[in-house]
C-alpha cells in the first residue's frame, strides 16, 4: 500500500502538469489492459445449421459447433485465447439430463474446437439453467431448488465436460458446497489438473435478461433470488469467496462486474488469488443501444468500462467485447 502523502497546497502542486501530454500520460498510465485479460462468451444452440445473431446483442450469435469452431478462430487472430462456452440443447427436461451428455451440444463443441484450435482455453460454464424444462439451476423437489441433490448433476457434467476437453471448469450455480463437490469429482475422474474458475460473488441480477435470450434460459415461474446473491450485501460476497477459495477455487469471480466494481475491489484486496470479472449481457447491450442511437461513443465507453473493471482489482473480465476491444488495443498506436 502507497503512504499516505502530504501535498504542498497550489501553486506549488498542479496535478495538470502530469497530464499535459499523451506520452506523459501514458507513462504515468496505472493500469494496463491486455488482450490476454479477455474470456469470450460463446452461445452454442443444438439446433443451428449456421449462425444466428442475437436481438438483444448485436455482434453476439448463437452459433452451431461449426460456427463456433470459426469464431475461436478468428478470436485467436486477434490474440484472444480464451473462450466461455455456453450450450443450448434441442431438449430440455427436468433434470437437464443434456447437461451430461456425452454427446450434448457442449461436449460436441469442446472436442471440435480442440481438435481445430487447440491453443485456444476452453472454459465451460457448469450449470443446469440452460438445461432444465424449468430453467432454474438445479433440481427441483416439491417446487424448490434441492441444494444436494443438485451438487450429484452438477459433478456429473463437470467431468463430463472435462472428459471432452475443457480446460477449465466453471460453476456458475451457486449451490452450496458445489466448489467442493466438483474438486472432488474431477480428482476422482482423474481430471487433478483442471482448474476451477468458480463464479463465487454472483448476484440475482437483471442485467442477465439479453443473456436469457440468448441462452433460452429464463426461469419458466419464480426468479433465482434463493441461490444468487442479494445486490444490497457485499461481506456476504467475502464469505461466498472465503468459502470457495476453502473448497479449492483456484480463480474466483465477481458477478456482474460494473455496479459490482467494490466487490471485485474487496475481494482483490481481502484475497490473493486470481480474480475474474464478468462483463455480462445486460452491461453491453446497454453500451451498444446507446450506441446506436448516437448517445454515447460506443467504443470509447467500451475502452473506459474495461479499464474500470481492471482498476478495481480484476486480473481477467469475461466480456462480449473481447475481440472488439482486442481490435482497439492492436490498432491503438501509444
Ligand atoms: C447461468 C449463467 C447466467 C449468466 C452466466 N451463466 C444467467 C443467469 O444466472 O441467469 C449470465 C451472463 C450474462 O448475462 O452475460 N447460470
Amino acid at each position: 500500500m502507497a503512504k499516505k502523502i502530504v501535498l504542498p497546497d497550489f501553486p506549488m502542486s498542479r496535478l495538470r502538469r502530469l497530464r499535459s501530454n499523451q506520452i506523459l500520460r501514458e507513462m504515468i498510465s496505472e493500469t494496463g489492459l491486455n488482450v490476454t485479460d479477455f474470456i469470450y462468451p460463446l452461445f452454442v444452440s443444438e439446433g443451428m445449421k449456421s449462425k444466428k445473431e442475437i436481438n438483444s446483442m448485436p455482434g453476439i450469435f448463437q452459433h452451431s459447433v461449426e460456427s463456433a469452431v470459426k469464431e475461436c478462430e478468428s478470436a485467436l487472430n486477434l490474440g484472444v485465447k480464451a473462450v466461455i462456452l455456453f450450450g443450448i440443447p434441442a431438449h430440455k427436461d427436468e433434470k437437464g439430463s443434456e447437461a451430461f451428455n456425452k454427446n450434448g451440444i457442449i461436449q460436441k463443441t469442446v472436442r471440435e474446437i480442440k481438435k481445430n484450435v487447440p491453443e485456444i482455453i476452453v472454459i465451460t460454464d457448469v450449470c443446469l439453467c440452460e438445461y432444465t424444462s424449468h430453467g432454474h439451476c438445479g433440481i427441483l423437489k416439491e417446487g424448490i431448488v434441492d441444494n444436494d441433490i443438485t451438487l450429484e448433476y452438477l459433478v456429473k457434467e463437470a467431468v463430463s465436460h472435462a472428459e471432452a476437453g475443457a480446460d477449465i471448469i466453471a460453476p456458475s450455480d451457486m449451490m452450496d458446497g458445489r466448489i467442493k463437490a466438483i474438486r472432488i469429482g474431477l480428482d476422482k475422474a482423474n481430471f487433478s489438473g483442471i482448474p476451477v474458475m468458480a463464479y463465487s460473488a454472483k448476484y440475482s441480477s437483471s442485467f442477465y435478461g439479453p443473456f436469457r435470450e440468448a441462452a433460452e434460459s429464463a426461469p419458466q415461474f419464480g426468479d433465482r433470488k434463493t441461490y444468487q446473491m442479494d445486490y444490497r450485501n457485499s461481506d456476504e460476497a467475502l464469505r461466498e469467496v472465503y468459502l470457495d477459495i476453502k473448497e479449492g477455487a483456484d480463480i474466483i469471480m465477481v458477478k456482474p462486474a460494473l455496479s459490482y466494481l467494490d466487490i471485485i475491489c474487496k475481494v482483490k484486496q481481502s484475497f490473493n488469488i486470481p480474480v475474474a470479472a464478468y462483463n455480462v449481457s445486460g452491461e453491453y447491450s446497454m453500451i451498444k443501444s446507446a450506441a446506436a442511437a448516437g448517445w454515447i461513443d460506443g467504443e470509447k465507453a467500451m475502452m473506459e468500462i474495461l479499464y474500470s473493471i481492471k482498476r478495481a482489482g480484476a486480473d481477467m473480465i469475461i466480456t462480449y467485447f473481447a475481440l472488439e476491444a482486442a481490435k482497439v488495443l492492436k490498432n491503438s498506436t501509444v
